[in-house]
């Protein structure tokens, strides 16, 4: 089969597009025939093996490989088509359309991906593309979770940081959906595609800091690693609930005390990505709440340049490599 492989950790240009093994699915395994994948901003950190938080590097480099990807293919959030069941598995058949995760097997920039039957795949939302459920994925499960861990409720107030990124451009479309009032931060090339995801109000992060403002928020989700803990805390409401995407080490810590020095709620929980979570997501894309936006759809072997465009954060939705 044909898939997308890096043989070292490096630049956008270490990805190669290659003939290599398809992959032979074990007794418990479903084999799809890959027809999307979204790249993302953890692809990217994956194959350059430069992190935004610092402590993911030696965890995630003895498991990936020391000296060299020991897995060859990227690729975690896909779309296609299900070539083979194991005998025991009921809710899927063979030539149903899904999308799922492969978690850290990664593997879905090639033709064909062979996962356990207890992984989160779901039939796809019929009123999707392949691309458009790719594109669904990464954000709309993520944002989902963290918006959910926070309790956000109709008529209250949320400002998220790093809103045009693909977690925050579904928070948006999430927070709206519940009846929220959304403020959302991120640079002036991404205001257009934040209005269109629904933002109340835009802030620009290059020409105003959101701390320095009077304005008060009930949430505050934040996907920005760099981003200033204690503002996010400062701008919030007595009570108010502060997730955060990519807790630093000290982030973890201060999270620990913060709600017994000042009430304030710290969710810094890693997405768990479930299957339950799945089918809620496509319950709301089924009903229109939300869906995908996509800046721009690369064949296989553009994929060095679908990663630059992650990369340089020129772009306002999801980078989707195209299967065919
Ligand atoms: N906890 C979990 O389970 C979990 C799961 C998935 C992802 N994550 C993490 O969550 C983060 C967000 O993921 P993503 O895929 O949505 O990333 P993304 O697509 O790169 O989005 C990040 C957004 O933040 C913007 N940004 C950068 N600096 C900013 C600043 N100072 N203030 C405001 N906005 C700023 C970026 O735009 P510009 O750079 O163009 O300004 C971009 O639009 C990543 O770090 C990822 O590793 C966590």
């Amino acid at each position: 089969m044909k898939a997308i492989v890096y043989e070292r950790y490096g630049s956008p240009d270490v990805l190669k597009l290659a003939e290599v093994e398809p992959p032979a699915p074990a007794t418990n395994e479903i084999l799809i025939k890959i027809h999307a994948v979204e790249a993302t901003k953890a692809d990217c950190e994956m194959r350059s093996f430069r992190f935004a938080v610092k402590w993911f590097w030696l965890p995630l480099r003895l498991a990936f490989g020391i000296r060299k990807p020991r897995n060859k293919i990227l690729g975690a959030y896909f779309a296609g088509e299900v070539e083979s069941v194991p005998q025991t598995c009921s809710r899927l058949k063979v030539g149903d359309k899904v999308f799922g995760a492969s978690k850290l097997k990664l593997g879905a920039y090639g033709e064909y991906l062979s996962l356990p039957d207890n992984y989160a795949i779901e039939k796809m939302p019929a009123n999707m593309s392949f691309e458009e459920a790719a594109a669904s994925l990464l954000g709309g499960w993520n944002a989902l979770h963290f918006i959910d861990k926070v309790k956000l409720k109709a008529g209250e107030s949320i400002l998220i940081n790093g809103a045009g990124g693909s977690i925050g451009l579904f928070a948006i479309q999430i927070a709206k959906s519940i009846g929220a009032k959304v403020t959302a931060v991120d640079k002036a090339s991404k205001h257009d595609v934040l209005k269109t995801a629904g933002a109340n109000r835009i802030i620009d992060y290059q020409e105003q800091s959101f701390a320095d403002s009077d304005e008060r928020y009930d949430v505050v989700f934040d996907m920005v690693a760099s981003s200033s803990y204690s503002s996010c805390i400062s701008v919030l409401n007595p009570k108010g609930r502060y997730a955060k995407g990519n807790p630093r080490l000290l982030d973890l810590l201060r999270s620990l005390v913060t709600p017994r020095l000042s009430g304030k709620e710290v969710v810094v929980a890693f997405a768990g990505e479930t299957i339950q979570e799945l089918a809620t997501l496509k319950e709301m894309i089924e009903a229109g709440k939300i869906r995908s936006i996509i800046d721009s759809t690369f064949s296989m072997e553009q994929a060095a340049a679908a990663h630059r465009k992650v990369e340089t954060e020129k772009r306002n939705g999801a980078i989707v490599i195209s299967i065919p």
